[in-house]
Protein backbone atom coordinates (compact mmCIF):
# COMPACT_ATOMS: atom_id res chain seq x y z
CA UNK A 1 0.00 0.00 0.00
CA UNK A 2 1.19 3.71 -0.74
CA UNK A 3 2.06 5.73 2.14
CA UNK A 4 0.06 8.81 3.04
CA UNK A 5 1.31 12.29 3.64
CA UNK A 6 -0.86 15.06 4.93
CA UNK A 7 0.33 18.64 4.17
CA UNK A 8 -1.33 21.30 6.26
CA UNK A 9 -1.63 24.79 4.60
CA UNK A 10 -1.92 25.14 1.29
CA UNK A 11 0.15 28.19 0.92
CA UNK A 12 3.71 28.58 -1.45
CA UNK A 13 5.68 25.96 1.59
CA UNK A 14 3.01 23.54 1.15
CA UNK A 15 2.17 23.24 -2.21
CA UNK A 16 5.63 23.04 -3.06
CA UNK A 17 5.61 20.04 -0.33
CA UNK A 18 2.88 18.78 -2.09
CA UNK A 19 4.54 18.79 -5.80
CA UNK A 20 7.90 17.62 -4.58
CA UNK A 21 6.39 14.45 -2.82
CA UNK A 22 4.52 13.88 -5.93
CA UNK A 23 7.16 14.18 -8.20
CA UNK A 24 9.17 12.17 -6.17
CA UNK A 25 6.29 9.42 -5.83
CA UNK A 26 6.76 9.24 -2.19
CA UNK A 27 3.39 8.98 -1.40
CA UNK A 28 -0.77 10.15 -1.80
CA UNK A 29 -1.04 13.52 -0.34
CA UNK A 30 -3.76 15.16 1.27
CA UNK A 31 -3.62 19.10 1.18
CA UNK A 32 -5.50 20.86 3.84
CA UNK A 33 -6.44 24.67 4.06
CA UNK A 34 -9.20 26.71 5.43
CA UNK A 35 -9.55 28.97 1.86
CA UNK A 36 -12.31 27.21 0.68
CA UNK A 37 -11.76 25.62 -2.77
CA UNK A 38 -7.32 26.14 -2.81
CA UNK A 39 -6.58 22.71 -1.17
CA UNK A 40 -8.91 21.11 -3.86
CA UNK A 41 -8.06 23.36 -6.74
CA UNK A 42 -4.53 22.81 -6.36
CA UNK A 43 -4.90 19.16 -5.57
CA UNK A 44 -6.80 18.25 -9.13
CA UNK A 45 -3.72 20.96 -10.85
CA UNK A 46 -1.08 18.41 -9.08
CA UNK A 47 -3.26 15.18 -10.10
CA UNK A 48 -3.42 16.26 -13.51
CA UNK A 49 0.45 16.58 -13.70
CA UNK A 50 1.01 13.34 -12.55
CA UNK A 51 0.39 11.59 -16.33
CA UNK A 52 3.19 14.63 -17.31
CA UNK A 53 5.55 13.70 -14.96
CA UNK A 54 4.72 10.46 -14.97
CA UNK A 55 3.55 9.60 -11.25
CA UNK A 56 1.10 7.53 -10.04
CA UNK A 57 0.67 9.05 -6.51
CA UNK A 58 -3.30 10.87 -5.71
CA UNK A 59 -2.96 14.67 -4.94
CA UNK A 60 -6.38 15.52 -3.16
CA UNK A 61 -7.33 18.74 -1.20
CA UNK A 62 -9.73 19.72 1.60
CA UNK A 63 -10.97 22.21 4.60
CA UNK A 64 -11.13 19.45 6.81
CA UNK A 65 -9.55 16.63 8.46
CA UNK A 66 -11.06 13.23 7.81
CA UNK A 67 -9.52 12.63 4.24
CA UNK A 68 -6.35 12.92 6.14
CA UNK A 69 -7.10 9.70 8.16
CA UNK A 70 -4.09 7.46 9.16
CA UNK A 71 -1.40 9.54 7.33
CA UNK A 72 2.41 8.24 7.64
CA UNK A 73 3.33 11.98 8.22
CA UNK A 74 1.64 15.08 8.71
CA UNK A 75 3.53 17.86 6.99
CA UNK A 76 2.84 21.34 9.30
CA UNK A 77 3.01 24.41 6.60
CA UNK A 78 -0.05 26.69 7.71
CA UNK A 79 0.38 30.82 9.11
CA UNK A 80 1.23 33.42 8.30
CA UNK A 81 5.15 34.10 6.48
CA UNK A 82 6.83 37.25 7.56
CA UNK A 83 6.82 40.66 5.86
CA UNK A 84 9.90 42.60 5.22
CA UNK A 85 11.44 43.96 8.51
CA UNK A 86 9.65 41.28 10.34
CA UNK A 87 12.06 38.95 12.56
CA UNK A 88 10.67 34.71 12.17
CA UNK A 89 9.29 35.44 16.01
CA UNK A 90 6.97 38.23 15.14
CA UNK A 91 4.49 35.76 14.28
CA UNK A 92 4.81 34.01 17.59
CA UNK A 93 1.02 34.33 18.84
CA UNK A 94 -0.51 34.70 15.04
CA UNK A 95 1.08 31.18 14.01
CA UNK A 96 0.70 29.71 17.31
CA UNK A 97 -3.30 30.49 17.11
CA UNK A 98 -2.84 28.54 13.30
CA UNK A 99 -0.68 25.10 14.46
CA UNK A 100 -2.12 24.57 17.45
CA UNK A 101 -5.83 23.70 16.08
CA UNK A 102 -3.95 22.06 12.62
CA UNK A 103 -2.12 19.96 14.81
CA UNK A 104 -5.04 18.94 17.07
CA UNK A 105 -7.16 17.70 14.40
CA UNK A 106 -4.06 16.42 12.95
CA UNK A 107 -3.11 14.38 15.41
CA UNK A 108 -6.70 12.98 15.85
CA UNK A 109 -7.36 11.54 12.51
CA UNK A 110 -3.74 9.90 12.48
CA UNK A 111 -2.62 8.82 15.44
CA UNK A 112 0.77 7.20 14.70
CA UNK A 113 2.23 10.05 12.12
CA UNK A 114 5.63 11.69 12.51
CA UNK A 115 4.99 15.62 12.38
CA UNK A 116 7.39 17.79 10.41
CA UNK A 117 6.39 21.17 11.36
CA UNK A 118 7.97 24.10 8.66
CA UNK A 119 5.55 27.10 10.04
CA UNK A 120 7.73 29.43 11.76
CA UNK A 121 8.91 30.64 14.54
CA UNK A 122 9.72 27.23 13.79
CA UNK A 123 11.29 25.77 17.29
CA UNK A 124 8.59 27.30 19.13
CA UNK A 125 5.97 26.01 17.02
CA UNK A 126 7.79 22.17 16.88
CA UNK A 127 6.99 22.72 20.87
CA UNK A 128 3.51 23.47 20.05
CA UNK A 129 2.87 20.48 17.96
CA UNK A 130 4.78 18.66 20.84
CA UNK A 131 2.77 20.09 23.70
CA UNK A 132 -0.71 19.54 21.64
CA UNK A 133 -0.50 16.09 20.20
CA UNK A 134 1.10 14.36 23.12
CA UNK A 135 3.38 12.63 20.93
CA UNK A 136 6.40 10.89 21.56
CA UNK A 137 10.12 13.47 21.10
CA UNK A 138 10.45 11.08 18.33
CA UNK A 139 7.45 11.96 16.28
CA UNK A 140 7.84 15.90 16.50
CA UNK A 141 10.56 17.00 14.08
CA UNK A 142 11.36 20.77 12.64
CA UNK A 143 12.96 21.69 8.87
CA UNK A 144 14.99 24.29 9.94
CA UNK A 145 19.17 23.14 10.02
CA UNK A 146 18.75 21.35 6.38
CA UNK A 147 17.54 24.94 5.11
CA UNK A 148 20.21 27.01 7.20
CA UNK A 149 22.95 24.96 5.47
CA UNK A 150 21.90 24.73 2.19
CA UNK A 151 21.64 28.71 2.41
CA UNK A 152 25.56 28.06 3.57
CA UNK A 153 26.52 25.34 0.88
CA UNK A 154 25.14 27.65 -1.66
CA UNK A 155 27.16 30.55 -0.81
CA UNK A 156 30.09 28.49 -0.26
CA UNK A 157 29.85 26.56 -3.77
CA UNK A 158 29.30 29.88 -5.28
CA UNK A 159 32.43 31.05 -3.79
CA UNK A 160 34.56 28.39 -4.78
CA UNK A 161 33.24 27.38 -8.03
CA UNK A 162 32.95 23.72 -6.82
CA UNK A 163 29.20 21.66 -6.94
CA UNK A 164 27.28 21.84 -4.13
CA UNK A 165 27.22 17.84 -3.65
CA UNK A 166 30.79 18.26 -2.37
CA UNK A 167 29.90 20.49 0.33
CA UNK A 168 29.28 19.49 4.31
CA UNK A 169 28.13 22.02 6.83
CA UNK A 170 26.59 22.09 10.42
CA UNK A 171 24.53 24.48 11.84
CA UNK A 172 23.00 24.32 15.47
CA UNK A 173 20.52 26.01 17.36
CA UNK A 174 17.41 28.09 16.89
CA UNK A 175 16.17 28.90 13.38
CA UNK A 176 16.47 32.91 13.49
CA UNK A 177 19.40 35.22 14.09
CA UNK A 178 20.86 33.18 16.83
CA UNK A 179 21.64 30.00 14.69
CA UNK A 180 24.65 28.87 15.29
CA UNK A 181 27.19 27.78 11.96
CA UNK A 182 30.20 25.17 12.78
CA UNK A 183 32.48 26.43 10.08
CA UNK A 184 34.90 24.37 12.30
CA UNK A 185 33.02 21.40 10.73
CA UNK A 186 31.96 22.35 7.10
CA UNK A 187 34.03 20.87 4.56
CA UNK A 188 34.27 20.28 1.22
CA UNK A 189 34.81 16.85 -0.32
CA UNK A 190 36.61 16.38 3.54
CA UNK A 191 39.01 19.57 3.20
CA UNK A 192 38.28 21.87 5.89
CA UNK A 193 36.50 25.21 4.73
CA UNK A 194 38.98 26.83 6.58
CA UNK A 195 41.62 25.87 4.21
CA UNK A 196 39.89 26.96 1.28
CA UNK A 197 38.82 30.25 2.70
CA UNK A 198 39.86 33.38 4.56
CA UNK A 199 38.19 34.04 8.04
CA UNK A 200 36.71 37.34 6.19
CA UNK A 201 35.29 35.97 2.90
CA UNK A 202 34.00 33.05 5.82
CA UNK A 203 32.64 35.69 8.38
CA UNK A 204 31.11 37.26 4.65
CA UNK A 205 29.14 33.59 4.22
CA UNK A 206 28.03 32.55 7.44
CA UNK A 207 26.67 36.39 7.98
CA UNK A 208 25.11 36.10 4.20
CA UNK A 209 23.49 32.46 5.60
CA UNK A 210 22.28 33.83 9.02
CA UNK A 211 20.13 36.54 6.99
CA UNK A 212 19.21 34.19 4.27
CA UNK A 213 15.75 34.19 5.21
CA UNK A 214 15.48 38.17 5.41
CA UNK A 215 17.36 38.72 1.84
CA UNK A 216 14.57 36.95 0.51
CA UNK A 217 11.55 38.29 2.33
CA UNK A 218 12.85 42.07 1.46
CA UNK A 219 13.25 40.70 -2.04
CA UNK A 220 9.71 38.95 -2.63
CA UNK A 221 7.60 41.80 0.05
CA UNK A 222 4.65 39.92 0.38
CA UNK A 223 6.19 36.86 1.88
CA UNK A 224 9.13 34.75 2.32
CA UNK A 225 11.40 31.68 1.01
CA UNK A 226 9.48 28.28 -0.37
CA UNK A 227 11.68 26.15 -2.76
CA UNK A 228 14.37 25.81 -0.70
CA UNK A 229 12.26 25.44 2.40
CA UNK A 230 9.66 22.72 0.71
CA UNK A 231 12.93 20.56 -0.74
CA UNK A 232 14.39 20.77 2.84
CA UNK A 233 11.26 19.13 4.36
CA UNK A 234 10.71 17.19 1.77
CA UNK A 235 13.94 15.57 2.12
CA UNK A 236 12.83 14.37 5.91
CA UNK A 237 9.90 13.24 4.49
CA UNK A 238 11.90 10.86 2.37
CA UNK A 239 14.48 9.92 4.78
CA UNK A 240 11.84 8.54 7.06
CA UNK A 241 9.42 7.25 4.50
CA UNK A 242 12.51 5.09 2.89
CA UNK A 243 13.63 4.79 6.04
CA UNK A 244 17.00 6.15 4.70
CA UNK A 245 18.61 7.15 8.66
CA UNK A 246 20.27 10.00 6.64
CA UNK A 247 22.07 12.30 9.45
CA UNK A 248 20.54 15.65 8.68
CA UNK A 249 20.55 18.85 10.81
CA UNK A 250 16.87 19.01 12.49
CA UNK A 251 14.80 20.74 15.21
CA UNK A 252 14.23 18.34 18.02
CA UNK A 253 13.26 18.28 21.04
CA UNK A 254 15.97 18.34 24.11
CA UNK A 255 16.27 16.39 27.19
CA UNK A 256 19.89 17.46 28.63
CA UNK A 257 21.60 16.72 25.30
CA UNK A 258 24.48 19.79 25.07
CA UNK A 259 23.48 20.83 28.45
CA UNK A 260 19.78 22.00 27.13
CA UNK A 261 16.44 20.95 28.38
CA UNK A 262 12.83 21.31 27.62
CA UNK A 263 13.37 22.91 24.07
CA UNK A 264 13.10 22.33 20.63
CA UNK A 265 16.85 23.44 18.87
CA UNK A 266 18.91 22.14 16.10
CA UNK A 267 20.87 19.74 16.10
CA UNK A 268 22.02 16.38 13.87
CA UNK A 269 19.61 13.91 14.23
CA UNK A 270 18.94 10.54 12.38
CA UNK A 271 16.19 10.28 10.48
CA UNK A 272 14.42 6.66 9.78
CA UNK A 273 11.06 5.29 10.34
CA UNK A 274 11.05 5.90 13.80
CA UNK A 275 11.40 9.74 13.24
CA UNK A 276 13.75 11.01 15.35
CA UNK A 277 15.85 7.87 15.72
CA UNK A 278 18.76 9.41 17.72
CA UNK A 279 20.27 13.05 18.59
CA UNK A 280 24.33 13.34 17.61
CA UNK A 281 26.21 15.10 20.15
CA UNK A 282 28.86 16.55 19.05
CA UNK A 283 31.67 17.85 21.05
CA UNK A 284 31.77 21.70 20.89
CA UNK A 285 34.60 24.62 21.82
CA UNK A 286 33.65 26.98 24.52
CA UNK A 287 32.26 29.54 22.05
CA UNK A 288 30.28 26.99 20.29
CA UNK A 289 28.60 25.95 23.01
CA UNK A 290 27.72 29.96 24.65
CA UNK A 291 26.32 30.31 21.29
CA UNK A 292 24.11 27.45 21.15
CA UNK A 293 23.12 28.43 25.08
CA UNK A 294 22.30 31.88 23.82
CA UNK A 295 20.55 30.65 20.91
CA UNK A 296 18.46 27.58 23.50
CA UNK A 297 18.07 30.94 25.56
CA UNK A 298 15.83 32.54 22.93
CA UNK A 299 13.46 29.78 21.56
CA UNK A 300 13.55 29.36 25.64
CA UNK A 301 12.19 33.34 25.93
CA UNK A 302 9.68 32.35 22.98
CA UNK A 303 7.67 28.87 25.18
CA UNK A 304 7.59 31.30 28.07
CA UNK A 305 5.80 33.93 25.80
CA UNK A 306 3.72 31.06 24.81
CA UNK A 307 3.02 29.64 27.99
CA UNK A 308 1.74 32.75 29.29
CA UNK A 309 -0.37 33.43 26.83
CA UNK A 310 -1.90 30.39 25.71
N1 LIG B 1 -5.41 25.65 8.75
C1 LIG B 1 -4.90 25.36 7.54
N2 LIG B 1 -4.32 26.27 6.74
C2 LIG B 1 -4.23 27.53 7.20
C3 LIG B 1 -4.72 27.91 8.47
C4 LIG B 1 -5.33 26.91 9.26
N3 LIG B 1 -5.82 27.16 10.46
N4 LIG B 1 -4.49 29.23 8.62
C5 LIG B 1 -3.86 29.67 7.51
N5 LIG B 1 -3.69 28.64 6.65
C6 LIG B 1 -3.10 28.65 5.33
C7 LIG B 1 -3.37 29.90 4.52
O1 LIG B 1 -4.71 29.89 4.01
C8 LIG B 1 -2.33 29.79 3.42
O2 LIG B 1 -2.80 29.07 2.29
O3 LIG B 1 -1.68 28.62 5.39
C9 LIG B 1 -1.21 29.00 4.10
C10 LIG B 1 0.08 29.78 4.24
O4 LIG B 1 0.57 30.02 2.96
P1 LIG B 1 1.44 31.30 2.55
O5 LIG B 1 0.75 32.53 3.04
O6 LIG B 1 1.76 31.17 1.12
O7 LIG B 1 2.76 31.13 3.45
P2 LIG B 1 4.01 30.19 3.13
O8 LIG B 1 5.01 30.94 2.35
O9 LIG B 1 3.53 28.88 2.64
O10 LIG B 1 4.62 30.02 4.60
C11 LIG B 1 3.96 29.26 5.58
O11 LIG B 1 6.00 28.39 6.50
O12 LIG B 1 8.23 28.86 6.08
C12 LIG B 1 7.14 29.12 6.93
O13 LIG B 1 7.53 31.36 7.76
C13 LIG B 1 6.72 30.57 6.91
O14 LIG B 1 5.24 30.46 8.80
C14 LIG B 1 5.30 30.48 7.39
C15 LIG B 1 4.82 29.14 6.82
Amino acid sequence: MRKKVTVVGAGNVGANCALRIADQELADVVVVDIVEGVPQGKGLDLLQSGPVQGYDVLVTGANNYEPTANSDIVVITAGFPRKPGMSRDDLLMANYNIVKPATEQAAQYSPNAILIVVTNPLDAMCWTAFKVSGFSKNRVVGMAGILDTARFRAFIARELNVSVENITAMVLGGHGDTMVPLVRLTNVSGIPLTELLDEATIARLVERTRNGGAEIVKLLKTGSAYYAPSAAAVEMVASILKDKKKVLPCSAYLEGEYGIHGVFAGVPVKLGAEGVEKVYEVSLTPEEQTQFGKSAAAVAELIEVLTRNR
